[in-house]
């Protein structure tokens, strides 16, 4: 698969088969990651790869917390309220979502299941927890960000499928204590990943772009 190929393939998998990805396939992908450049090469990326019983039983402990109506406690921002044109395209890409879920918009139960199935990591086998040190803030989460799509990438290109998930990083304190991580281990991130069940609904789902020219802007001549 060329790299190009590998850009237009990747696309966000929210259902996943049981099958586990083999363990020297894992550490290929995340040995590719690790070229991912960073800001004075400092490599901010601590990655936690959970499998097996070991995500299972993260899984149940966020979903049991979900359930028990305790509230997010995100290391970052996470209810940020997106302006104008941003707010437009999380409504088109939810409604592409909830669309091919078959939830309409005013099914609160089954809205609040599939916000859930996030925090079982859509039943992949397998998750990657990104944290990065308490000190380190925008900058370096520009570092996780490029890493993110770098092992994404690797892992397309080998036919794996994954999605980046802000919703395993609503719980840290859980994450923390499951992993056995002290408090300077902040998580901005995870990444589920495996291969897509073609039979889940929300995997039917589509997302657009914008056009060029409203995200990118060339200049060469001096502006008067
Ligand atoms: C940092 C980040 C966090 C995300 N968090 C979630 C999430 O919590 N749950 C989810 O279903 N999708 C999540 N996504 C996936 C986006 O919704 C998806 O990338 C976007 O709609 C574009 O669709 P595509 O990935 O299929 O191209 C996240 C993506 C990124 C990059």
């Amino acid at each position: 698969m060329t790299l190009d190929e590998a850009i237009l393939k990747r696309r966000s998998v929210r259902g996943f088969l049981p099958r586990e990805v083999p363990e020297e396939t894992i550490r290929e992908v995340f040995e590719l990651a690790q070229r991912a450049p960073s800001n004075c090469n400092i490599q901010p990326w601590i990655s936690h790869v959970v499998s097996g019983e070991s995500l299972k039983a993260l899984g149940q402990k966020m979903v049991d917390a979900a359930l028990a109506g305790v509230p997010h406690d995100p290391d970052f921002t996470a209810d940020r309220k997106f302006p104008g044109v941003y707010r437009e395209r999380q409504i088109d890409a939810a409604v592409k979502l909830y669309g091919a879920m078959g939830i309409e918009r005013n099914d609160r139960p089954r809205r609040e299941w599939a916000y859930r199935r996030n925090l079982q990591a859509f039943d992949a086998p397998h998750a990657v927890f990104v944290f990065m040190h308490g000190d380190f803030e925008e900058r370096e989460a520009v570092d996780l960000g490029i890493y993110a799509q770098t092992l994404m990438l690797a892992l397309t290109s080998r036919g794996i499928d994954s999605c980046a998930q802000g919703a395993l990083s609503l719980y840290p304190t859980i994450i923390r204590d499951h992993l056995g991580l002290d408090a300077t281990h902040r998580i901005i991130y995870g990444i589920s990943f495996g291969y897509e069940d073609v039979a889940m609904p929300a995997n039917a789902t589509r997302v657009g772009r914008a056009p060029l020219d409203t995200s990118v802007v060339f200049h060469r001549g001096l502006r008067t």
